[in-house]
């Protein structure tokens, strides 16, 4: 079976993302983006970017590269940018496994939606990690396998369609948490009764 980040949602259907997942999504991305109080001069990474739902939420005087594995899904993102004239966003296609960019590069990382896309969710972290400077914030939104069993296992049972839509429900939130050189500042539902949790790290100066 394909892999979810094979999922003909990220190129044939890119078009429709922001119709089908991008409205359930967009709300609490730019919460959590406003939450974050970036200043004048940040530099922020954005990871699996997508189709740019999330990119009204970054203040003009912030610098912003977002990056996507999918051109079809940067094309989205592209239109957007064009159309509210947002100089302040620079799109990249990369792979978040392998990020083109130095050690210790950006005040924020974030990824929205996306661990749980990776082949390879700890190596992402890793990469996050990395290129995020000594006591700046990786920010990660996803849905994450809950630890209640029960739960867990019926969540699991969804698994063969999640991922032919594109995202696993198999991952835990401890199985990218592994790392102690970085804190877990803020760890909560995105909102009530959502199954979505934000996670706010600080790497470690
Ligand atoms: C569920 S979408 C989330 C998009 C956006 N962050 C949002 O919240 O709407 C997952 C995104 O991850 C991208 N993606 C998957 N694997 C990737 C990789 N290895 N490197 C970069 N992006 C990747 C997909 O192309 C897709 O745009």
């Amino acid at each position: 079976m394909a892999e979810p980040h094979e999922s003909r949602v990220y190129s044939d259907f890119a078009h429709l993302y922001d119709q089908v997942f991008g409205r359930v999504f967009v709300d609490h991305e730019h919460d959590v983006i406003q939450s974050l109080a970036l200043r004048p001069g940040h530099r922020v990474l954005e990871v699996g970017v997508g189709t740019g739902i999330s990119l009204g939420a970054y203040p003009p005087y912030v610098k912003v590269v977002a990056i996507d594995s999918s051109l079809e899904m940067l094309e989205q993102a592209q239109a957007k940018i064009k159309e509210n004239d947002w100089r302040h966003i620079e799109l990249v296609q990369g792979n978040a496994l392998s990020l083109d960019f130095p050690d210790d590069s950006f005040d924020v990382v974030c990824a929205f939606h996306v661990i749980s896309v990776v082949p390879d969710p700890r190596r992402a972290m890793t990469e996050m990690r990395r290129v995020c400077k000594p006591g700046g914030r990786i920010v990660i939104v996803n849905h994450f396998r809950s630890e209640n069993s029960l739960l867990g296992g019926l969540t699991a049972l969804i698994n063969p369609v999640t991922k032919h839509l594109g995202w696993t429900t198999l991952l835990r939130l401890r199985d990218v948490l592994q790392d102690n050189s970085v804190q877990v500042e803020r760890r909560e539902k995105a909102a009530r009764f959502s199954v979505h949790t934000v996670v706010i790290m600080r790497k470690q100066g």
